[in-house]
């Protein structure tokens, strides 16, 4: 049997221009997924884009285009920006696609084969920008207009035919469910909220529309279009060829082992989602992990406040790895956390150019101009040679807890230490002033510090995918050969060879403070 990882990032309304929430988003879930590669893993990493519903619709009438074009031409620049962030998704789903229709389809089958669905009527508060439907103590007014207290988004009333999802029976299976399976819902703080909301008691929910068009028509009542939540939150099955559960990938792949979302959607996908699996009988993802926001200057990101960063043009001017190290170094996962572009320099500069670039530079010169430009063999490793290397791969099962439990900021900054420590160990041993008297000795630190370099590269490999493969591939190491494993290996190297050529890995940047 293999080991199987799925997945997924939310699926992206493609409205507007990616920015820096989408991005963070999908670098998360990238990291995650090239982890477990590395751990031997047969991953699945599912993005997409989702293409329906009222919001789609009415911005495609402003542009004066059908929703449908209107969303292959958007659709494209969330696919573009998956190579601009080089995430390594295994595909990309459209809820405009074939296979999508067919997933979704069986699932209204399915709800209403077990008695979930009814029809009536719906009355009450919806924002379409949210796509999400608002009780009355959910909302407050402003200059005579209705917002959700949480989102700060416009609501309207809707009175309108509906098809009714009986989310109301399912409270206290929810609450079970939540009980028996303690890390469903992470960050702990998340889950709580989710918990104190489904204990108020849920209401049953409007699962079609039917005053606009743009959707997925009901099965047997093409009057109505499914409501794209639930249309949405199926993109995570059709990927893997539901309804045809026979199919290897639905097999392996189902239930998929994490979603990575936004705090803001986690009602979808804690409540909603479990509710639709657990009532058309299939399994429920293992977890959901919902990340904090990204702010500006501690503020919300919006056009008004002038305030927004745009991940492509930051990358554009300091680099992907870099946008990706920052957004993962400087904000914890599970909270908000403020970037500005004076911290993305110092963490450029402090923890990439000064500290782990630093060190691969100062090595490979070294040995460029002392061994022949070849990784030396080791003869005799001394206690302070062995403590270095120990410290890091007698940590590595730590390590695996770490990204297992979605904890990447302790990760990372465990990583970083382990850089600083090469750094000083190359200091301290002073390979260039015993060089003459004890080559040897010479040999073993070098050898010990690029062994270092090669397991600290392995591991910032997922974040760090540039970068670090520039740094393997100079030792002459294949990317796509190596695996955790490998940490354990003492000397894997080709000592026959040159080093490659080796450029400065990351650019100090000006800091205008
Ligand atoms: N289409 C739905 C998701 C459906 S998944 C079945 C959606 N799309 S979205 O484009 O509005 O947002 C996608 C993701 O971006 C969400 O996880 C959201 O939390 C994230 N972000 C949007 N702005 C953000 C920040 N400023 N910071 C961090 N992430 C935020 O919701």
């Amino acid at each position: 049997m293999g080991k199987y990882f799925y997945i997924t990032t939310p699926i992206y309304y493609p409205s507007g221009k990616p920015h820096m929430g989408h991005a963070y988003s999908s670098i998360i879930a990238d990291i995650f997924a090239r982890f477990k590669r590395l751990e031997g893993f047969n991953v699945l990493f599912l993005t997409g884009t989702d293409e329906h519903g009222l919001k789609i619709q009415r911005e495609a009438e402003k542009n004066k285009k059908k929703p449908k074009i209107f969303c292959d031409d958007l659709s494209k620049n969330f696919r573009d920006l998956t190579k601009i962030l080089n995430l390594s998704n295994d595909d990309f789903i459209r809820t405009t696609e074939s296979r999508h229709y067919k997933s979704v389809n069986e699932i209204w089958k399915r709800l209403i084969d077990s008695g979930d669905i009814y029809l009536d009527k719906y009355k009450g508060w919806y924002s379409v920008s949210d796509e999400a439907y608002y009780d009355e103590d959910e909302i407050e007014s402003s200059n005579g207009k209705k917002y959700s207290k949480t989102s700060g988004s416009q609501v309207d009333w809707v009175e309108e035919e509906s098809y009714f999802f009986k989310l109301s029976a399912w409270t206290k299976k929810l609450l079970k469910f939540y009980e028996e399976n303690q890390d469903f819902i992470l960050p702990k703080s998340r889950k709580n909220e989710v918990i104190n909301f489904v204990k108020k008691g849920l209401t049953d929910l409007s699962v079609s529309r039917t005053s606009f068009t743009w959707g997925i028509p009901v099965p047997n009542n093409s009057k109505h279009v499914i409501y794209v939540w639930l249309d949405a939150l199926t993109n995570y099955l059709s990927a893997i060829n539901f309804p045809n559960t026979k199919d290897l990938k639905y097999k392996n792949f189902w239930p998929a082992d994490v979603h990575i979302i936004g705090k803001d959607i986690l009602r979808f996908h804690a409540i909603y989602w479990p509710a639709f699996l657990l009532a058309a009988k299939l399994p429920v993802p293992k977890r959901v992990f919902g990340h904090g926001w990204i702010l500006s200057d501690d503020k919300k990101m919006s056009k008004s406040l002038g305030n927004i960063l745009d991940p492509i043009e930051i990358i554009k001017s300091y680099g992907v790895d870099q946008l990706r190290y920052y957004l993962i170094k400087e904000v914890s996962l599970g909270n908000d956390g403020t970037i500005s572009m004076e911290n993305l320099k110092n963490c450029i500069n402090n923890d990439l150019a000064n500290n782990y670039g630093n060190l691969c530079q100062r090595v490979f010169s070294f040995i460029k101009k002392n061994c022949s430009n070849k990784i030396p063999k080791s003869t005799l490793m001394s206690d302070e040679d062995s403590e270095l290397i120990n410290k890091l791969k007698d940590n590595v099962p730590n390590l695996i807890t770490l990204i297992n439990n979605q904890n990447l900021n302790d990760f990372i900054k465990e990583i970083i230490s382990y850089s600083f420590d090469a750094n000083k160990y190359f200091n301290d041993s002073e390979p260039w002033s015993v060089k003459k008297k004890d080559p040897k000795r010479m040999e073993n630190i070098l050898f010990t510090v690029c062994e270092q370099i090669k397991n600290i590269s392995i591991l910032l490999h997922p974040i760090i995918p540039i970068s670090t493969k520039k740094v393997l591939n100079s030792m002459n190491i294949k990317t796509e050969k190596i695996s955790i494993e490998q940490i354990n290996k003492l000397d894997c190297f080709d000592h026959d060879s040159e080093l490659k050529n080796f450029e400065i890995l990351f650019n100090k940047v000006e800091n205008d403070n």
